[in-house]
């Protein structure tokens, strides 16, 4: 949450800043602004509302070098001009922008009111700011380290000096930073995608890291000063996949990029001669596989449905009882954390502060971690140590949808190699190895058809209220369907176990209440058929996702994916509900991209 993005070198800092900005508003965007130092003072220009709304204000020109910026997802202070940041101290010499929460920041700022500062702003952030201008005969690092010595909380934060312009203190706790190595010039910012085409290689801050970045190189210390050293990992990635192209909206361009990300997720990963998966990251051998005797997968939002499909894909393939739950409920309850269990932590951003946290707690007690992440070099893929890595490409987009797909094919990919090395036969195997090589394909003739999603979309948009129902790996289909609908439409969505209906949500379907089944053509379709039945018996419109051949009575509206190997069907039944999330949202004119209160990276607790 809140992106970061500073600039240090030669070239004017503006128009970098600004790129940057846009390239992470999916961070947060109820307000932004930036600070460039030149010539002894700091030019800060700050706006609530989105980074178009900043740049419209902006001079054509802003001299200086040296900046920070920032794009807020707002904690502390409601989002208006005063509290965007950058924050300054109160000669308005020193530029800080911020993410994360100073938790002691009101005990703070009643010392610095004592003290006679003035607070122009509601936010946490100005404390320090004001803690760093008392100190303007120390170095800024030293000012800084100073500053943080009192502070609380979790932060990844930037600060720039008017009066000592040639370096940026970057530090970090809790919140990403990056630092980026370009020629002659540097960068900081709170995620790489901000970097791309500008930076080459790229240093990743751990917690309690101070850095001093200059145009010509970067220093790391402790926040006690001791000096560390950092390894640089080269930035890969192509910044034009950061653009929307011919697409009127990230999200569903990146619904369209699904076969080429299922792709490059299995790229490498199946083996043809032993009828197995090849996941090389993971780093364990076969007899450690055989030793798992439980299978827990930890995530938040759309990274837990994710995992509740893989735990189901798991439990059947291998054969191994597994289990998903959210990330931030398994930490609270004091988890009992057992040797012979496998822990999986999802995560597409790989920063997101409850699964980084339950991913502690299991480290904490002596369980081993796996990561299933699509961010290279992220918080949490760097916390696991091993794991799957998606390549899905950067997803921009807040609601995840091409990440989700790419999730559920890499616990394919993992429940066929634990399958191989129990009971699954070769035969199996096979079968599944053949049916993950259709995949792209087949998703991308379901995007093709879209247009025949119009007759739902329309039905679910004139309704105030939805329900999704499906029965066991279906009913974590549905959840993500609902929550995709609700996330971009603002529509009540709700997702029910089909089986559960009669004992009582069936009280609120009435004929204004549509309700969409995801019912493949599996040994329970006959159970989905009396559902319909008694959704229909109460008037309710019953809507359908199904797969081709399933011919369902009494259905308003349906839509059929093509058939496929059993256990790849929630992936494909998944896919229209993305495009009907979509088509709905538009349909209502919202906001898709970035809905109203949400963030993509949710780095605070
Ligand atoms: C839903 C969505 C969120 C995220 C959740 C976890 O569309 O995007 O529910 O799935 O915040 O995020 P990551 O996967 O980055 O840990």
């Amino acid at each position: 949450m809140c992106g970061i993005v500073a600039y240090v070198g030669a070239r004017p800092a503006l128009p970098l800043l600004v790129e940057g900005l846009r390239r992470l508003e999916y961070r947060g965007y109820d307000s932004a602004g930036l600070a460039i130092a030149e010539g002894g003072t700091l030019a800060v220009h700050k706006r609530k509302g989105k980074v178009r709304e900043l740049e419209s204000t902006l001079p054509a020109q802003v001299p200086g070098s040296v900046g920070v910026a920032h794009t807020r997802w707002a904690t502390h202070g409601e989002p208006s001009d005063l509290n965007a940041h950058p924050h300054t101290d109160a000669a308005g010499r020193i530029g800080v922008v911020h993410n994360g929460i100073i938790e002691n920041a009101a005990e703070l700022r009643r010392r610095l009111e004592g003290e006679g500062v003035v607070f122009r702003s509601q936010t946490d952030t100005e404390v320090l700011a004001h803690l760093i201008g008392r100190r303007p005969e120390s170095s800024l690092v030293e000012a800084v380290c100073a500053a943080l010595a009192l502070v609380k909380g979790a932060y990844g934060l930037a600060v720039i000096d008017a009066d000592r312009p040639g370096a940026i203190i970057a530090a970090r706790n809790g919140g990403p930073v990056v630092i980026g190595v370009g020629d002659d010039e540097m960068f900081v910012a709170s995620d790489a995608v901000a970097l791309m085409g500008h930076a080459r290689s790229v240093a990743h801050l751990d917690d309690g890291e101070v850095a001093e970045v200059r145009a010509d190189g970067f220093t790391v210390m402790t926040l006690e000063g001791a000096e560390t050293f950092k390894a640089l990992q080269a930035l890969e990635g192509d910044a034009g996949g950061l653009d929307k192209g011919d697409f009127s909206h990230f999200m569903r361009k990146e619904i369209a990029e699904q076969p080429e990300a299922v792709r490059r997720t299995l790229l490498g990963r199946l083996d043809h001669r032993f009828q197995t998966a090849h996941l090389g990251g993971i780093e364990l051998a076969a007899r450690e596989m055989l030793d798992i005797r439980r299978v827990k997968i930890l995530g938040c939002g759309s990274a837990f449905y994710a995992g509740v499909v893989g735990a189901h894909l798991i439990e059947q393939l291998a054969r191994i009882p597994a289990q998903a739950e959210p990330a931030a409920e398994f930490r609270y309850r004091n988890p009992v954390v057992e040797q012979d269990t496998l822990y999986v932590a999802v995560s597409q951003s790989g920063e997101t502060f409850d699964t980084l946290a339950a991913i502690q707690e299991v480290k904490r007690k002596g369980g081993r971690v796996l990561g299933v992440i699509n961010a290279i070099g992220s918080t949490i893929a760097r916390e696991c140590g091993r794991g799957v890595y998606l390549h899905a490409g950067p997803e921009v987009a807040v609601v995840s949808t091409k990440t989700f797909t790419s999730t559920v094919v890499a616990f394919c990919l993992l429940a066929l190699q634990l399958g191989r090395v129990r009971d699954l036969s070769s035969a199996h195997g096979q079968r599944l190895l053949a049916g993950l090589s259709l995949l792209p394909d087949q998703i991308q003739s379901i995007v093709d058809r879209e247009a025949e999603l119009a007759p739902i979309a329309a039905r679910l948009a004139a309704s105030e209220h939805a329900y999704f129902l499906g029965r066991t790996v279906s009913h974590a289909i549905a959840m993500e369907g609902a929550l995709k609908l609700k996330e971009i439409s603002y529509l009540h969505a709700e997702a029910y176990a089909a089986s559960e209906l009669k004992h009582g949500p069936l009280a609120l379907i009435t004929p204004h209440t549509p309700v969409l089944i995801v019912a493949p053509d599996d040994d329970l379709l006959a159970k989905n058929r009396s559902t319909i039945a008694e959704v229909r018996t109460r008037q309710g419109p019953v809507l359908a996702v199904t797969q081709d051949g399933v011919d369902l009575e009494d259905v308003e509206a349906s839509f059929a994916v093509p058939r496929c190997e059993p256990e790849l069907a929630p992936l494909l039944l998944n896919i229209p509900l993305q495009l009907l999330a979509y088509q709905v949202a538009s349909a209502l004119g919202r906001d898709i991209d970035q809905p109203r209160n949400l963030a993509k990276s949710v780095t605070v607790e």
